[in-house]
């Protein structure tokens, strides 16, 4: 049987992805934190592992360059990709939040907001009645608010530590975050068996 190909992102969930999927039966001997490879077969060439960006996890997996993607739902809901959610790995918990100096901003009718997600962004402040000016950063989102260049942020929290250090406030939760496993539409019709058992290994290792 062909390995099936599997879509990883690269960053703070991997190591505890790589640990699950240990427990699940599928071991990676080469796989190292601190490893550049991009590349890893499992050591019964199940499962080809591709690491990539957790933002282009979902674009891999709807063009079924990966037939399975494990990545944060707030990529997921960004991406508006056409799979599969199949599983909640429930690791990498965190929160989708406005966050920013002072609640009372949230009775403006506009407000400049800055975000990684940019579409997930304009939704939660429209379903609010707030229209948005969105700076769409990749990154350092916090310091948007702090510097006067937007007046609050859309983002994940994890510890609270950022926000903190950085002198904000959540203003608002929005939703609930964590790792989900994605299929492509096709490959769950044509490798089904396949896909199924690696679920059925990933629930078994996450009630263990
Ligand atoms: C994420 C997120 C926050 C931070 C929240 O950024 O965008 O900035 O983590 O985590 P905390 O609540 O535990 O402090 P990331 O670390 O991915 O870095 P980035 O700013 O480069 O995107």
């Amino acid at each position: 049987m062909q390995p099936i190909t599997l879509a990883l992102a690269k960053g703070r969930t991997a190591t505890t992805t790589i640990q699950l999927l240990n427990n699940a039966g599928y071991f990676f001997n080469d796989f190292h934190e601190t490893s550049r490879k991009l590349v890893f077969y499992d050591t019964n060439q199940f499962i080809r592992l591709l690491f990539v960006k957790a933002v282009d996890v979902p674009i891999y997996v709807e063009k079924g360059a990966a037939d399975v993607g494990i990545v944060g739902k707030d990529n997921i809901l960004e991406s508006a990709a056409n799979v599969y959610e199949m599983l909640d790995l429930k690791k990498g918990k965190c929160k989708f939040v406005i966050a920013g100096h002072d609640a009372t901003v949230l009775q403006s009718n506009r407000l400049v907001v800055a975000s990684k997600y940019p579409s997930i962004a304009a939704h939660y402040l429209q379903n609010i009645g707030i229209q948005t000016e969105i700076i769409k950063l990749n990154g350092s989102v916090e310091l948007a608010p702090l510097i006067g260049m937007a007046d609050v942020i859309v983002d994940i929290v994890e510890t609270g530590k950022t926000l903190k250090e950085n002198g904000l406030i959540v203003l608002q939760e929005l939703e609930e975050i964590s790792t989900r496993l994605i299929t492509n539409k096709a490959s769950y019709a044509t490798k089904t068996n396949h896909i199924k058992n690696l679920i059925y290994n990933l629930q078994v290792a996450l009630e263990g």
